[in-house]
């Protein structure tokens, strides 16, 4: 039987972070096909959450390995102003040299230009779902993890987490074409807040 352990998140989780999060980058399946620089995916949808807030950051370890994660950030205004002050201007200054002549696919393009998209005020009176659902989260678990309750678990801990921090309601977005886990959000009790052209906005009350 494999031994399953849920623990916070440590700095030294980050290198599982990046590769969790390329092979469950696709809308849930493996990207490492689709980028030439494996780390672009995980430079936005996982690594600065260890930074900014990591008591919001947990790992579920499978036989010694952390195999997935749900990182959090409660307050999603003021972590996008931290990705705009502290985070993107290096990741802006490297990939503004980057071969562009080397990217694979569109989903590549797309993920460099996510570190040139700027994250304003304006862009959070767009977002009226900040003021009752303030935080957000992404979870992505490998698949050797997957069907066995952590992702379940994993959500549990990380809304605990939150209910300590006095913390409403969060939110999360996910592709249309993402079936699964947006079924699995569903059993969590989330449900849509927005439809957007890319996918769902979801959210639940905590
Ligand atoms: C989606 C994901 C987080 C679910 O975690 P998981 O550990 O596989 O799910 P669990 O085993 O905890 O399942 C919890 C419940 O959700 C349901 N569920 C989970 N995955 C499902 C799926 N693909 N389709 C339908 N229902 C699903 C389970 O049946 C279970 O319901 P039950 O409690 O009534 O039996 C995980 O599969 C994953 O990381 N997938 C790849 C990455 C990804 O898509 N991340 C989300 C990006 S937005």
């Amino acid at each position: 039987m494999a031994a399953i352990t849920i623990r916070g998140a440590e700095l030294s989780d980050l290198p599982y972070f990046y590769d969790i999060c390329l092979k469950t980058g696709d809308a849930g399946n493996d990207a490492s096909g689709l980028f030439y620089d494996p780390y672009i995916i995980g430079q936005y949808y996982a690594a600065p959450y260890l930074f900014f807030e990591r008591d919001l950051c947990f790992v579920a370890e499978m036989d010694g390995v952390p195999q997935g994660y749900v990182v959090g950030a409660s307050d999603t205004p003021a972590f996008n102003r931290w990705l705009e002050s502290e985070w993107l201007p290096p990741l802006r200054r490297r990939y503004q040299n980057y071969p562009h002549e080397k990217i694979k696919t569109d989903v590549e393009k797309n993920s460099v230009a996510l570190f040139y998209r700027k994250l304003d005020p304006a862009g959070e009176a767009e977002r009226p779902f900040y003021k009752t659902h303030s935080a957000h989260l992404h979870i992505d678990l490998l698949p050797s993890l997957q069907g066995k309750g952590q992702g379940r678990a994993l959500i549990a801990t990380l809304l605990a987490a939150l209910a300590q921090k006095s913390v409403r309601g969060v939110h999360l977005g996910v592709s249309h074409t993402n079936a699964g886990a947006i079924a699995f959000y569903r059993k969590m009790g989330f449900v849509s807040l927005r439809e957007e052209n890319w996918g769902l906005v979801m959210g639940a009350h905590i």
